[in-house]
């Protein structure tokens, strides 16, 4: 496959302070702001090679690209730093039987082999992005389509039909209007490591997302929730990756309660909050990473400081914000206005902050950047536990069923009864979710106890859903419920996600001697089909240097 980038004009740098030019390091120097190609380290690999048995058709090759967080340098020549903001086009030529997609607002095909890309508003180069395979689509709405290989994309325009639009309807009544003209959706085969990369016009998915029931979709609403957040206004480093995060769960989570009720968004966020707890308990709240503002070491590669408290410390100093505010409607009104002021331009925390205290003039005035224990100095520079977490209470109706149930089945004698007056049968996946997560908190069960459990629920020990999948093979592997290992083996050669498969190597090297053997076979077999910056992390598990 052959394919010619053209770079398209650098717009003057447009973070709005300690920056004046995109080649003066940022305060917080590293890999990430290094503005040209300088290290290329040799697993990591921006472009994705597939062989035709590692899509989901199996019969012809497939490329991508994925650029974040500082990979694209070793694609184009570029100004590699979030900091900076272009616009391109490139012409892609490709061999006959393949489309070529891309992260542009136009494309069009320039003889039959050839299709030209131009994305013609100002981006950081990581959401440049590129993929070509046997690829068909679908429209779902008036701006949007889905595009699969043929054999998904019955089920993509099934799961996605209709609804996106009422995603970007509603983001667009939150935080004004959506600048990007197409919203597009991209299956990505099953490796592709992440749930969703908001590649501007063309989010980037898992298959996983096709449940058949719509219930993964706050995946779309977050990367739809990006074309603000991120996009239009971006993190001016990678050590201030909370910008782009932390404020998209906090719109994910407004356009969720609009559209699916409290209840629903509160039960959501819950197993965000376990998340991050489940993070903190192995990293120790201590642990440098766990600031919102984090010093990336020069030589240090950001995805390598990828974990939960961008995203769930980040949603919580947000909604601390909306809390001081008090109103729900003004702090509305306060993020659309951010995105206004910022639009195209890249920022720090300190550019937000000081718009918040303009912005609210009665609360800069009443100081409210330094209460103590709640200083935004903290909230920034202190690792550890969020000084505020938002009430999660409207959730209670879907939550305490879930702990009440997990309770009964943590119990040495199993009540029967008790168990049995417990319908599930209306419950939703992401109740389900609250409910596995409790039962793992509570493990190892009892002995039997878990084998119990998944014969009286096969709709969660037999599920297709990856969320599900995912909860009862780590609970699978807490008790060393060996009946069940092959699940978790199929679960992994199915698909390549990360933060599916960490925490399922390590639970398996964290558990008996058969899970350590199930660990290392699964590795072998998969690992040349998993992206290389996934095989890395799962090494380091599996056989960790020195080891
Ligand atoms: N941009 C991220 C994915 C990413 C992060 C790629 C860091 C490379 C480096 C994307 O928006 C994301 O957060 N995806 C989440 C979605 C979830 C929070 C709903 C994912 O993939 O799990
Ligand atoms: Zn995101």
């Amino acid at each position: 496959m052959c394919l010619f980038l053209l770079q398209g004009p650098i717009q003057k740098s447009t973070v709005r302070s300690a920056v004046t030019s995109p080649l003066a390091p940022l305060g917080c120097d590293s890999f990430s702001d290094v503005p040209v190609v300088v290290t290329v380290i040799a697993w990591r690999s921006v472009v994705c090679w597939l062989a035709p048995e590692q899509t989901a058709g199996k019969r012809k090759p497939f490329v991508y690209t994925q650029g974040q967080a500082v990979l694209n340098r070793s694609f184009f020549p570029c100004f590699d730093t979030p900091a900076v903001k272009c616009t391109y086009s490139a012409l892609i030529e490709v061999p006959d039987g393949f489309t070529a997609v891309m992260s542009a607002n136009t494309w069009e095909k320039r003889g039959p082999n050839k299709f030209f890309f131009r994305m013609c508003q100002p981006i950081p180069s990581y959401l440049i992005a590129l993929a070509i395979g046997d690829l068909v689509s679908a429209e779902v709405g008036p701006r949007s389509w889905v595009w699969a290989e043929p054999c998904l994309i019955a089920a993509a325009k099934e799961e996605y039909d209709g609804v996106i639009e009422e995603f970007l309807a509603t983001g667009e009544k939150l935080f004004g209007p959506y600048v990007w003209g197409r919203y597009d959706v991209l299956f990505m085969p099953p490796s592709f490591p992440f749930g969703g990369m908001e590649n501007p016009c063309l989010t980037f998915v898992t298959p996983c997302l096709l449940a058949g029931d719509r219930s993964l979709a706050d995946v779309i609403i977050h990367e739809i929730a990006h074309s603000w957040f991120g996009n239009l206004v971006t993190n001016a480093n990678w050590g201030e990756f909370w910008l782009n995060e932390g404020f998209t769960m906090y719109a994910q989570r407004r356009i969720s309660t609009v559209l699916f009720g409290p209840a629903y968004t509160c039960l959501e966020a819950a197993t965000g909050r376990a998340l991050l707890r489940q993070h903190m308990d192995v990293t120790g709240e201590e642990h440098p990473l766990n600031k919102l503002r984090v010093k990336i070491e020069p030589g240090v590669d950001p995805d390598d400081t990828y974990n939960e408290t961008p995203y769930e410390k980040g949603f919580c100093f947000v909604s601390y914000l909306a809390h001081l505010v008090g109103d729900q409607e003004q702090f509305d009104d306060f993020l659309k206005a951010y995105v206004h002021e910022f639009k195209f331009q890249s920022v720090l925390a300190d550019d937000f902050l000081e718009f918040f205290l303009d912005y609210f003039p009665e609360l800069k005035r009443k100081r409210v950047d330094s209460i103590p224990g709640f200083e935004f100095d903290r909230w920034l520079n202190t690792p550890g536990w969020p000084p505020y977490l938002p009430d999660l209470s409207p959730g209670d109706s879907l939550m305490r069923p879930a702990e009440e149930l997990a309770q009964l089945w943590a119990a040495e004698e199993l009540d029967v009864r008790a168990i049995e007056a417990v319908s599930t049968s209306a419950w939703k996946t992401y109740q389900l979710v609250y409910f596995l997560d409790k039962i793992l908190q509570k493990s190892p069960l009892p002995p039997g106890n878990v084998k119990k459990l998944g014969e009286t629920y096969p709709k969660i020990s037999n599920a297709q859903n990856a969320e599900l999948r995912l909860r009862w093979g780590q609970i699978v592997l807490k008790n060393d419920h060996q009946e069940d290992f092959w699940k978790v083996r199929d679960f992994l050669h199915s698909q390549g996600k990360q933060k599916y498969t960490l925490p399922l190597y390590h639970a398996m090297m964290g558990g008996s001697e058969a899970a350590q053997t199930l660990a290392k076979e699964t590795f072998a077999a998969t690992a040349s089909h998993l992206h290389s910056n996934v095989v890395h992390y799962v090494q380091q598990i599996v056989a960790p240097l020195g080891s």
